[in-house]
């Protein structure tokens, strides 16, 4: 079986790092404008706004850990490749909670918070530390051109290619732990329907999209998502 995971801020609510959208009106964007803040056109007229914003983020990041939903998902990618079958992770998060509970392949299609860019050469590294416009570049040695490793509103996503060309051959897609909203990850599940795969919402509550999966489970990610791989890996 080959199964295809696409993750949202959701799976990593109870780890403790704060959803987007929320029926209650608290989460992330409720509280902090991105337009301002997650823009090539925000960061260029308030940077220092911008880093602010993000660095508490990646101290957050660096103080949280992975959740039962995590681990779930890094047994499914392991018990699948002993059984001859594939797992492709994507996720929309920016955290790095995946890879610490063991996921070996993840797909960061809105990019990573512990990497920072050059806008000057293009180059990525690992960035652990506050971010500001004092750091230079290790490669080109420009100052001032440091930005976080993160896709914002109007910028295209990561690695679009391998991500179609892997729910082109996939026999199963399931979307864990998003709302949905933001495009081109919100489409994926009607691609795959019109490819005939089958489709599953594993998420708190129905999603705006609920009626397009074949099957739904909800509950909070760190019970749902553990119950959900146990019955995958007992099919075989
Ligand atoms: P959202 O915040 O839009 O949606 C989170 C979803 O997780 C909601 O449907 C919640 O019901 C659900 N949820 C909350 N707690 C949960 C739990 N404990 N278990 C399971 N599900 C839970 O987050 P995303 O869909 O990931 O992009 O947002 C997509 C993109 O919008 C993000 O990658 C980010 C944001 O703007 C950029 O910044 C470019």
């Amino acid at each position: 079986m080959r199964i295809f995971v696409l993750t949202g801020a959701g799976i990593s609510a109870e780890s403790g790092l704060g959803t987007f959208r929320d029926k209650a009106g608290t989460g992330i964007w409720a509280r902090f404008d991105p337009m301002k803040l997650a823009t090539p056109e925000g960061f260029a007229r308030d940077p220092e706004a911008v880093h602010a914003f993000y660095n508490t983020r990646r101290r957050n990041l660096l103080a949280a850990e992975p959740n039962e939903a995590h681990f779930a998902l890094a047994r499914l990618e392991a018990g699948l490749a002993e059984r001859s079958g594939m797992l492709t992770l994507v996720t929309q998060n920016i955290d790095d909670l995946h890879e610490r509970a063991g996921s070996r392949n993840v797909v960061h299609m809105h990019g990573e918070l512990l990497k920072s860019r050059c806008a000057a050469c293009d180059s990525v590294v690992d960035w652990r530390q506050d971010l500001s416009l004092e750091d230079q570049c290790e490669a080109c040695g420009e100052t001032g051109h440091l930005r976080p490793h993160v896709v914002w509103f109007g910028e295209m996503p990561l690695a679009l290619d391998q991500i179609y060309g892997a729910l082109a051959a996939s026999d199963l897609f399931v979307a864990i732990g998003t709302s949905g909203t933001v495009y081109p990850a919100a489409g994926f599940v009607a691609q795959a329907r019109a490819l005939g795969i089958a489709t599953c919402e594993i998420n708190l509550e129905p999603s705006d999209d609920a009626r397009l999966f074949d099957e739904c489970r909800y509950g909070p990610a760190s019970e749902t998502v553990p119950a959900w791989v146990q019955d995958m890996l007992r099919q075989g």
